[in-house]
C-alpha cells in the first residue's frame, strides 16, 4: 500500500524518533545522502503562497540527487480544468512523489486516494505536519529530553497549532495553546492530542489566559491571520495583542527558546527584539524544514518507511 503523510499521525513515537535521527544524519553528513533520491522526480503542488516550503523542498530534493517539479495555480486551479482525482491519476504516472499545499484537507485525501505514489501534506487548513517535524528537530538540537519540557503556543489556534500539539503529544512534551476566546484550536484535534498525550505521560491544555504559559521552556508564535483569511491583521490586533510574544512575556515565563514557523508579522504576534534576540531559534527552525523533509522523503520513497 502506498504510504502517505497527510496528518502526521501516520508516524508513531518510534517512527518520529527514527525520522528525526535520520534528519540529523542528513544534516550532518549530507555527502552520504546526495544520491538518496537519484532518478526520482517529485511534484510540489501549491494552491497557496510559500517561501520556506517551496524552497526547502526544491533545494532539499536537489541535494538528495532528485528532481523537484513546481506546479502552481497559474494554469488554472486544481479541480477546475480537470478533477483532483485526475490530477492524482496523471501525476502519479510520471512522478515518484507528490507534495501538496492545499486549501482544504479533503483535497489531500482525494489526492492520496487516487495517487499511486506518496502524497505529503505541505500545509492545509487543518495541519502543517512538515513544520512540526522541523520544530521538533530544532527542539532535539536544543534539549536532551523533550519529554521534560513544556511548549506554550500563543495566538490563533490553527493548522500549525494542531500539528505542533499532536507531535508534542506523540513525543510526551507538555503543551499549552493560549488563544483568545473564539480562536481555540479544533476541539476534535485537541481531544485526539489529549488521548495521545495521556499514553505518553504528557498534558495538553487550551486556555485563553496568558498566565497558562508560565513555566514554558518554549514559546511559539504564528500569524494571527492565516492564508486564505482576508481579514486585515490590523483588524484583529486588539484581540490578539495580549498574546504577543515580547520580552516581558519571555521573562515572565522564564522561557529559553522562541520559535515561529514564519512568515512573521513583526511587532504583531512577535516583537523584533525577541525574534532577533539570543533565545530565538527561528532561522535554525526554518533551515530544519529542509532536513526534516528530506528525511521524510527518503523514508517515504524508499521501501523502509521509518
Ligand atoms: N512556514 C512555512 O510553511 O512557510 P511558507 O508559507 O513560506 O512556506
Ligand atoms: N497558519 C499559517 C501558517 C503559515 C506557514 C497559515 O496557514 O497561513
Amino acid at each position: 500500500m502506498t504510504k502517505h503523510f497527510l496528518t502526521g499521525l501516520e508516524l508513531d513515537q518510534t517512527k518520529v524518533l527514527n525520522l528525526l535521527k535520520l534528519a540529523k544524519n542528513i544534516k550532518n553528513q549530507p555527502q552520504e545522502y546526495n544520491q538518496a533520491l537519484a532518478g526520482k522526480s517529485i511534484v510540489t503542488l501549491f494552491e497557496k503562497p510559500s517561501l520556506r516550503t517551496r524552497l526547502s523542498f526544491d533545494i532539499g530534493i536537489h541535494r538528495l540527487g532528485g528532481h523537484a517539479v513546481y506546479l502552481d495555480q497559474q494554469n488554472g486551479a486544481m479541480g477546475a480544468r480537470e478533477s483532483v482525482k485526475d490530477f492524482a491519476l496523471n501525476i502519479s504516472t510520471w512522478a515518484d512523489g507528490l507534495v501538496a499545499r492545499v486549501n482544504h484537507h479533503s483535497t489531500l485525501e482525494t489526492l492520496a486516494e487516487f495517487s499511486s505514489v506518496p502524497v505529503v501534506n505541505s500545509l492545509c487548513d487543518l495541519y502543517h505536519p512538515c513544520q512540526a517535524l522541523a520544530d521538533f528537530l530544532t527542539l532535539f538540537e536544543t534539549y536532551d529530553d523533550v519529554s521534560q519540557i513544556k511548549i506554550a503556543y500563543l495566538g490563533e489556534g490553527n493548522n500549525v497549532t494542531h500539528s505542533l500539539m499532536l507531535l508534542a503529544a506523540t513525543l510526551g512534551t507538555d503543551f499549552v495553546a493560549v488563544c483568545p476566546k473564539g480562536h481555540s484550536p479544533d476541539a476534535q484535534i485537541v481531544k485526539q492530542a489529549e488521548q495521545i498525550a495521556a499514553v505518553n505521560g504528557a498534558s495538553v491544555l487550551v486556555s485563553d489566559r496568558v498566565e497558562a504559559a508560565a513555566g514554558a521552556n518554549v514559546l511559539y508564535a504564528d500569524t494571527w491571520v492565516s492564508m486564505g483569511n482576508k481579514t486585515p491583521i490590523e483588524q484583529v490586533k486588539d484581540t490578539f495583542m495580549p498574546y504577543q510574544i515580547n520580552q516581558q512575556l519571555v521573562e515572565a515565563c522564564g522561557a529559553q527558546t522562541i520559535l515561529h514557523c514564519q512568515p512573521a508579522h513583526r511587532e504583531f504576534e512577535i516583537t523584533s527584539e525577541v525574534m532577533d534576540g539570543p533565545k530565538s531559534k527561528i532561522i535554525q527552525q526554518a533551515e530544519n524544514r529542509m532536513h526534516a523533509q528530506n528525511a521524510l522523503l527518503v523514508s517515504l520513497l524508499n521501501k523502509d518507511y521509518v
